[in-house]
């Protein structure tokens, strides 16, 4: 299984924080963002990471992130060039990278802790398809994708941003894939904003019946206001002054 984080996007909406620098590369507490979604991947004993990013930023994850000997992993780089391209048009740059192997792929300003590990040894049993990861929202969110499930946790629907969401699920930026993932991709066509969309990506999959979705405790993806910046701060000071994160 190798890994894919994507750091990409214009993060239009943290500006000014975002004119000069990569929204990635903010301070949470004490670390830049991404080295969150990278030590998930290093903690769930993946080796190999591909980081795609926008050109204007490419060589400073290069200068902070190096070739990954830090991890001890080996970090591969990558970069879009249409930085609003969508992620699953980032997550194609994977492809070669992949070399026919699964993916789990991470959204670069995700922050969460669960037992990957063990997700990605239940995916690797799998014949074939691919996992989303859902978390409660106390809330409905109409800034999220939103999955709804059965009382059996079946997937009925996966929608992007939905103006009348049909459950509280939102839809994390961590997602794994078998290796057909990049001719399903192939097939995808831009979405209204022009993107290429994980959702339509994550569609495929539920429409060959072959979709699971995991929840999970806690997540923050600190990247989608100034507010959810500030709370993923607090939250992770918190959970490193208790242990639970490090
Ligand atoms: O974070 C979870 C949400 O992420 C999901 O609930 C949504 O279904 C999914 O579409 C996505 O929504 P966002 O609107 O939050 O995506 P955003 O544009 O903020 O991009 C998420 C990450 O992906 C961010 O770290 C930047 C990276 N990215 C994004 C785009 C559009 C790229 O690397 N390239 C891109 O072209």
């Amino acid at each position: 299984m190798k890994g894919i984080i994507l750091a990409g996007g214009l993060a239009t909406r943290l500006r000014p924080l975002t004119w000069v620098t990569n929204k990635h590369l903010l301070p949470i507490y004490n670390k830049p963002m991404i080295y969150y979604p990278l030590q998930a991947l290093v903690d769930a004993g993946v080796k190999e990471i591909l980081l795609t990013s926008s050109p204007d930023h490419a060589g400073h994850f290069v200068n902070l992130l190096k070739s990954g000997e830090d991890f001890g992993i080996t970090l591969s780089y990558a970069y879009q060039k249409n930085p609003k391209g969508g992620i699953a048009d980032a997550i194609l740059l994977g492809e070669e990278f992949a070399k026919n192997e699964r993916i789990v792929v991470i959204l670069g300003d995700n922050i969460f802790h669960f037992d990957l590990k063990e997700s990605i040894n239940q995916f690797e049993k799998k014949e074939k398809g691919a996992v989303v990861f859902g978390v409660k929202m106390d809330t409905q969110s109409k800034q999220y994708g939103v999955i709804e499930m059965d009382d059996a946790d079946k997937v009925l629907s996966i929608e992007e941003k939905p103006e009348h969401p049909k459950s509280d699920i939102a839809q994390t930026g961590i997602y794994m894939y078998d290796e057909r993932v990049f001719s399903f991709i192939k097939n995808l066509s831009p979405s209204a904003r022009g993107e290429l969309e994980v959702t339509d990506l994550n569609n495929f999959y539920l429409k060959e019946g072959t979709l699971g979705c995991e929840i999970i405790d806690w997540w923050i993806d600190a990247g989608t206001s100034y507010d959810e910046l500030l709370r993923a701060n607090n939250l992770v000071a918190e959970k490193v002054k208790n242990g639970e994160l490090s």
